[in-house]
């Protein structure tokens, strides 16, 4: 066990990259024990779990002072778990200068304006104090949390953000007794006859449908006997208020069993998530959509081979691409259907026939932007892709698909490179297949001639949706983008909404 900030020093000195931090307060449970398998079974770097009892996150009236203290057991549960080291320093070792008089952070308000920050004031502002000094003096390069207390993960993960620190957050979803009681240090100091009680705490939660508001759940708890703190029902991201019309809630609930406070959420869901990627040609959207989708067991949904299968239809039947209504009439009885295949490859019929490989020929290529910019293909296709979309499930690629397609899907990226990166990688490509590559100046303004034309078009231009993060992926290596991808797809969906497939 490591103690003093020198000791754990000299252990950082012989660790193994990537280092994984799973910060805790000790009073270990199965809980823990799942971060902290977690932790070392998605890296083959070192885990350091620290302990560290942090008083600015405990209220004058809260339980800091009984607060679980089971350093023995602790080193147990952790060397079991396999860790390859516990650090677990004295106040003076995290502030030297003594909690109070050690600079802090505050959360901004609207991150703590509900749930459990509307009733601990101040709980948030210490427990972001203290983490970014254990970032500080531990410098990991993955950060492993609970989903079970939602909120805190989301607030960690805007520190993380804000700050820029070169972090990875990985929430684990929540572990749970057998009759459904979430894991905490705090349930050792239940009663039995507390404990029985607690279970309603779950089970009133997980029976909550998607139509089902707070109140509802409010009652059932109060009638099993329980001191309700709050019910509420909020968006995942930003923790504000939220209906039925939001497709992935968390209803979370705070109550009290005896003197003991328990914490529980859910999330209900409409449907299964939907990730909108959009973004200009040559961005390398399609191989990393492909990639994430398959990372995270979600269709890939390719819309450009949609508006390609279109094209080739229009050449098959030898219709003049500027032919609006002959197009139209095609359309008509223009029957598409996309297969994902394994590996990510993705089969697309036309009127039952296979033209996977045929919609990426040369000619079809270059007539493909004239068809996508007619209204009625435009109308047609978004109209599928909608109903695609219906049930979640989906990423998809284009370029309104955060704006005309999903304009509620949970996750908007605009995926994006300059002009400069493109050319370069544009001319990488050509080379890699054997053309001769036009001179660097005339690449970059042909894409930046193909951007302007994409954005100033009137049907369907590119545009970044005002909710949409843009990630400009210069310098980034595809694994990079992927997992930015993933990292922002694991902000807004938890592990718990939508578990990654083991692969
Ligand atoms: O979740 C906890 O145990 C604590 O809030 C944390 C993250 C270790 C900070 O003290």
């Amino acid at each position: 066990m490591l103690r003093t900030a020198q000791e754990l020093r000299a252990w950082l000195q012989g660790e193994r990259a990537p280092l994984t931090l799973i910060p805790t307060m000790g009073g270990l449970h199965q809980g823990h024990v799942r971060l902290m398998e977690v932790a070392r079974s998605s890296s083959a770097g070192s885990t350091l779990l620290s302990l560290f009892v942090n008083p600015l996150q405990f209220g004058p009236n809260e339980d800091y002072d009984r607060y679980p203290r089971t350093l023995q057991s602790d080193l147990a549960l952790a060397e079991s778990a396999g860790v390859d080291a516990v650090w677990a320093p004295d106040i003076g070792d995290v502030f030297p200068d003594g909690p109070e008089d050690s600079v802090g952070l505050t959360v901004p308000a609207l991150l703590q304006s509900n749930l459990c920050g509307r009733v601990r004031p101040g709980h948030f502002d210490g427990v972001a104090t203290v983490v970014a000094r254990l970032l500080a003096l531990v410098k990991p390069q993955r950060l492993v949390l609970g989903e079970k207390d939602w909120q805190q993960l989301v607030i960690l993960r805007r520190l993380v953000e804000d700050m820029n620190l070169p972090v990875t957050v990985l929430g684990v979803p929540t572990v749970r007794e057998a009759d459904g009681l979430a894991m905490s240090s705090r349930n050792r100091y239940l009663s039995p006859e507390n404990r029985e009680r607690a279970v309603a705490l779950p089970r009133a939660l997980q029976a909550a449908d998607f139509k089902d508001d707070a109140a509802d759940v409010r009652k059932v708890l109060i009638a099993a006997g329980l001191e309700v703190e709050y019910v509420e029902r909020v968006t995942p991201t930003s923790l504000q208020p939220c209906g039925q019309e939001t497709a992935i809630s968390l209803l979370a609930a705070a109550v009290r069993c005896g003197n003991t406070r328990l914490i529980d959420h859910v999330f209900l869901m409409s449907r299964a998530p939907l990730v909108a990627i959009d973004g200009p040609a040559g961005a390398g959207k399609s191989t990393v959509t492909r990639a994430f989708a398959e990372r995270l067991g979600l269709t890939y949904l390719d819309t450009g081979a949609m508006y390609r299968a279109v094209t080739w239809l229009v050449q098959q039947r030898q219709v003049n691409p500027e032919d609006v209504a002959a197009i139209a009439s095609l359309l008509v009885d223009f029957n598409l259907a996309l297969r994902s295949l394994p590996g990510g490859r993705q089969q697309v019929l036309v009127n039952g026939e296979d033209v996977s490989d045929a919609i990426r020929s040369p000619e079809v290529t270059a007539a493909v932007s004239a068809v996508a910019a007619h209204r009625c293909v435009r109308k047609s296709l978004t109209e599928q892709q909608k109903a695609m979309g219906a049930e979640g499930g989906l990423v998809a690629e284009g370029r309104d698909i955060g704006t005309a397609v999903f304009p509620d899907a949970d996750l908007k990226v605009f995926l994006t490179a300059t002009v400069s990166e493109r050319a370069r990688r544009r001319a990488m490509d050509l080379e890699q297949r054997g053309f001769a590559a036009p001179i660097r100046s005339e690449l970059e303004a042909q894409i930046a001639e193909r951007d302007r034309k994409d954005s100033t078009r009137e049907e369907a231009p590119l545009v970044k949706a005002s909710d949409a993060v843009e990630l400009v992926t210069d310098g980034m290596a595809i694994d990079a983008v992927i997992d930015a991808l993933v990292q922002l797809f694991r902000a807004r969906v938890a592990e718990e909404a939508w578990p990654t497939p083991e692969h």
